[in-house]
């Protein structure tokens, strides 16, 4: 007799469209979820669409970070949807053998990231006023808050001997800093020294004879720099300066220093994050990888990913990223800008998103819709 196979339906399979999120000013303001967050991510993990969070913040771990924002949201949430500012830095392996400055973030917890990627000497300037209290002399009263995280240096600060001074091979500011005058101070004090060597100055500094007023770069150390927002959405009501307004700052007293952009030294830098194309590529990739892991089909291949919904809240960073990035799968990227952070409802945006909606539920609703 021959026995009728009931004829298992393969799982749906997972759609060709996902999102990526933003997160300061789309799902959270500072540590306040937004009201309609949780329904969005939810209501996207009951139907199994995939997305990823994408954001130029940082300062923690990525297993910290996403436990935090999993409880705050009540999503669950796991780091292969996930991408923060420096989380390239933990693929620069070339430097993890070196002496690296990391810059910003609250107390040594930036240290600590570094060092979770795999970088074996890690210095902060909490490390330097705390060897070395004259280095930056407005941050006496500090000393105190600062103790439990400084550590001592691997070599001592002293120009009288180079060969065994502290030497700094590249900088990296992870996170926006709390002691604006202490990091511009020490940052000043790397990239104008001889070859990184801390206490020194560069060869042909000082001599006003010299075009630039005299600061010839040597070799200068590499300076990275996270991600370049000028402004983003905390729990006040009007954008806050992010780490693109220290940026600014420390290009303000750089040009001062050595003649500035016109007839100066450039400030060599390399900024990352979002709206930068790797930063872009960076997410399609763990989004592709992180939507694979959802696949149910029994040859475990899905349909090509298709478009991806970029829901932002700052023109400069979301939109102008989702606008400008040519994916090398073809995949569409349609910028959602959203009026619950740094963009101000009925005002021109910098960039034109593909839509404009109220918050990240309008953004999902729409977005299915138009799937549909
Ligand atoms: O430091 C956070 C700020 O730069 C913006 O973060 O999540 O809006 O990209 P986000
Ligand atoms: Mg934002």
């Amino acid at each position: 007799t021959s026995r009728s196979f009931k004829t298992q339906a393969a799982p749906p399979s997972v759609p060709e469209f996902a999102f990526a999120f933003d997160i300061d000013g789309v799902l959270v303001r500072s540590s306040d979820p937004l009201p309609r967050a949780h329904k969005a991510l939810s209501y996207l993990q009951k139907n199994r669409i995939p997305f990823i969070l994408l954001t130029n913040g940082g300062g923690k771990h990525e297993d910290e970070r996403v436990a935090d924002l999993s409880s705050k949201l009540d999503v669950p949430l796991s780091t292969t949807m996930f991408v923060q500012s420096h989380t390239p830095f933990a693929d620069m392996h070339e430097y993890k053998d070196k002496t690296v400055m990391v810059v910003g973030g609250d107390g040594d917890k930036c240290r600590l990231v570094a060092e979770q990627y795999g970088f074996k000497t890690v210095v902060t300037p909490i490390d330097i006023i705390w060897a070395y209290p004259e280095v930056w002399p407005f941050s006496q009263q500090l000393l105190p808050y600062y103790q439990p995280f400084a550590r001592p240096l691997p070599a001592p600060i002293d120009p009288a001997s180079p060969s065994t001074s502290l030497k700094i091979d590249a900088v990296f500011v992870y996170n926006d800093p709390r002691d604006w005058g202490l990091d511009t101070q020490i940052i000043k004090d790397v990239l104008l020294s001889r070859q990184g060597i801390l206490g020194t100055l560069s060869a042909k500094n000082g001599d006003a004879s010299l075009p630039n007023k005299g600061y010839q770069q040597d070799a200068q150390p590499p300076l990275y720099f996270s991600n370049p927002d000028l402004l983003w959405a905390a729990k006040y009501h009007l954008p806050r300066l992010g780490q693109g307004g220290f940026r600014e700052a420390l290009e303000g007293v750089w040009a001062a220093l050595t003649g500035g952009p016109s007839d100066g030294v450039q400030l060599q830098k390399i900024v990352m994050g979002k709206p930068h194309h790797p930063t872009y590529a960076f997410a399609e990739k763990r989004l592709i990888a992180h939507r694979k892991t959802l696949v149910r089909q029994p040859d475990g291949l899905a349909a090509p990913l298709r478009r991806v919904y970029m829901v932002g809240d700052n023109p400069e960073s979301d939109i102008l990223g989702g606008n400008s990035y040519e994916s090398p799968h073809g995949t569409d990227w349609a910028s959602v800008l959203v009026q619950t952070g740094v963009y101000v409802e009925g005002t021109e945006p910098a960039h034109r998103p593909r839509k404009t909606v109220g918050d990240v539920w309008d953004a999902v609703e729409w977005a299915v819709r138009e799937e549909r």
